[in-house]
């Protein structure tokens, strides 16, 4: 398959590392990522009313509602043949609205990618984690740091720490993930579209086996 007939969906714990692969294979493929994590994020940076209502769930690390997110999607997906979605969806309603959307077109989903990480190293992952504000580059103070102190290598913008990247929050946002987003599984198993890759390891390795995952 044609890496343009590609509409892939990526699954996973809080800080499994979805964004940083997606934003790879996206690159790589040359097709649209769609953040809906990144795009309320922005949103709620630039105080819009999307933003606004969006802004008490995420910092509690609690869903946002699934009427606002659909409709988000539904804008983001329009007039593409391709994309990978990241962090969407989140619910068996998001993921039952999604299919309906794209079966409409006739373009089902192709393939979704579990990113599978135990709870200890998520927490670990998160905490350390420090993001650009400018220009959305993500680096890991233990993993993956920047070149210097704390400041983004691409823009030399000082680097920022999320507010749901507190050791409490990220708790709740794995108990969200377990309650909410992991019966997702159960729903694409059954539709031979699934594959679950273990995303410890290098970024390099979980990549290779994400791309194994996919042509096979
Ligand atoms: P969202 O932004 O989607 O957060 P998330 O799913 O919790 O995922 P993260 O962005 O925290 O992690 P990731 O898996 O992308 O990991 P990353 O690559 O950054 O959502 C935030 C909030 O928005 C939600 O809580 C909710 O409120 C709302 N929301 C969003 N979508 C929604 C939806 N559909 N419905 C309802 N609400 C929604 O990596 C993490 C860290 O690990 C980084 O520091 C990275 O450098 C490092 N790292 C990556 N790979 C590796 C590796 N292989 N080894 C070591 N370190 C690694």
């Amino acid at each position: 398959m044609a890496h343009d007939g590609y509409r892939i969906v990526f699954l996973g714990p809080p800080g499994a590392g979805k964004g940083t692969q997606a934003s790879l294979l996206a690159k790589k493929y040359g097709i649209k990522k769609i953040s809906t994590g990144d795009i309320l994020r922005e949103a709620v940076r630039n105080g819009t009313e999307l933003g606004r209502k969006a802004k008490r769930y995420m910092d509690a690390g609690e869903l946002v509602p699934d009427g606002i997110i659909i409709g988000l999607i539904e804008e983001q997906i329009a007039g593409h043949e391709s994309f990978i979605l990241d962090g969407f969806p989140r619910t068996l309603v998001q993921a039952k609205a999604l299919d309906e959307l794209l079966n409409k077109q006739g373009k089902p989903l192709t393939h979704v990618i579990f990113v599978s990480v135990p709870d200890e190293e998520i927490v670990r992952r998160l905490t350390a984690r420090r993001v650009c504000p400018k220009c959305g580059a993500v680096y890991n103070l233990v993993y993956n740091p920047p070149k210097s102190d704390e400041i983004c290598d691409v823009c030399g913008t000082p680097l920022i720490q999320r507010s749901d990247d507190r050791e409490d929050v990220i708790r709740n946002r794995l108990r969200v993930f377990k309650e909410s987003t992991a019966p997702l599984v159960d729903y694409y198993r059954k539709r031979g579209i699934y594959h679950e890759v273990n995303g410890v390891g290098s970024v390099e390795e979980v990549l290779k086996r994400i791309e194994e995952a996919l042509s096979g």
